[in-house]
């Protein structure tokens, strides 16, 4: 497996959000610092990668790509500072480090988590590209990260914990709470990379196998995975008793599934007209990573 191109992504989006926030100017110095701890510090940048990988493959430049990638990791930072409170699912260790709220304070994580989603828009609203494209590029990513997205997803997974649920249920819960963001950062790259209806179509069923497989991964690394290298607590979703893939189909049927996703995934990129290698590579990644 040859991901050559992530760490360059990354430092990427790393030099571009970091460079993003800069320009702000500082009213509150607190809540600045916890924006910065939460969007900042460490994570894969997996969604920007599937930006800039999609949008490359389909021609983009990648200075188009830029606001893009950081809106769809702007949200993502700030459903994990949301996730980890303890309203939620009250965890105290984020990429390696103390969660916002423990190390700020719970209403300033809010907060910082509030207008980080907001900060996501306005770089959308700020990209170099046609307006109508921008509108469609809002449009997308206020839908996957809301009610019909994202948000909506928390809720059903906030009230399937402590419950049973049938894998319908648990599929459907995953493919809103974390699907909705990863399929958001495929197609941003397929707009921006003026993608055609019928590759529209292909990117779409890929980002949906690997949108859910990289949940079940998520879960699967919440049993088999350390604490030092995930950066957050092994065994939070056994302790909180939460829904989970390997809660309910077990290890072993938890893993070829995720599998089985994977292979849907590369089925559609090999009906695409493109070198999607980058792609297929990633796709492997998804479910031997390890953190
Ligand atoms: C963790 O996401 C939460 C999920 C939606 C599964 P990531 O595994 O992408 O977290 P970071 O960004 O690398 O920290
Ligand atoms: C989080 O799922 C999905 C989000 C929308 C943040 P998890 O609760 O499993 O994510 P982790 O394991 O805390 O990163
Ligand atoms: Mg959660
Ligand atoms: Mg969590
Ligand atoms: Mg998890």
């Amino acid at each position: 497996m040859d991901l050559t191109q992530l760490p360059h992504y990354q430092q990427r989006i790393n030099d571009f959000l970091s460079q993003q926030l800069s320009n702000i100017p500082v009213n509150d110095q607190r809540l600045h610092q916890a924006m910065e701890y939460g969007l900042l510090l460490g994570g894969k940048r997996v969604r920007p990668f599937l930006v800039y990988a999609v949008g490359e493959m389909l021609s983009a430049p990648l200075s188009q790509l830029d606001h893009g990638a950081g809106s769809v990791e702007a949200i993502h930072a700030y459903s994990l500072i949301h996730d980890d409170l303890p309203a939620m699912d009250n965890d105290d260790l984020r990429r390696g480090q103390p969660t916002c709220h423990i190390q700020f304070d719970h209403a300033t994580a809010i907060l910082a988590g509030d207008a980080l989603q907001t900060f996501a828009f306005e770089l959308l609203a700020d990209a170099p590209l046609p307006a109508t494209d921008k509108i469609k590029l809002i449009q997308l990513l206020a839908r996957s990260s809301g009610y019909q997205g994202m948000c909506g997803g928390q809720a059903l997974d906030i009230a399937a914990t402590d419950n049973q649920v049938d894998l319908a249920h648990l599929q459907q819960i995953h493919h809103y709470k974390t699907g909705a963001l990863i399929h958001a950062a495929v197609e941003i790259g397929a707009i921006i990379g003026q993608a055609n209806d019928l590759e529209l179509k292909l990117l779409r069923q890929f980002s949906a196998a690997i949108g859910l497989a990289f949940q079940v991964q998520d879960d699967i690394l919440d049993v088999i995975g350390d604490t030092k290298t995930l950066g957050k607590p092994q065994g939070s979703d056994i302790e909180l008793n939460k829904s989970t893939y390997p809660a309910l189909l077990g290890l072993k049927q938890a893993q070829s599934k995720a599998q089985q996703l994977i292979d849907d995934a590369l089925h559609a990129l090999d009906a695409l007209p493109y070198n999607s290698q980058q792609l297929k590579d990633f796709s492997r990644y998804i479910i031997t990573r390890n953190r």
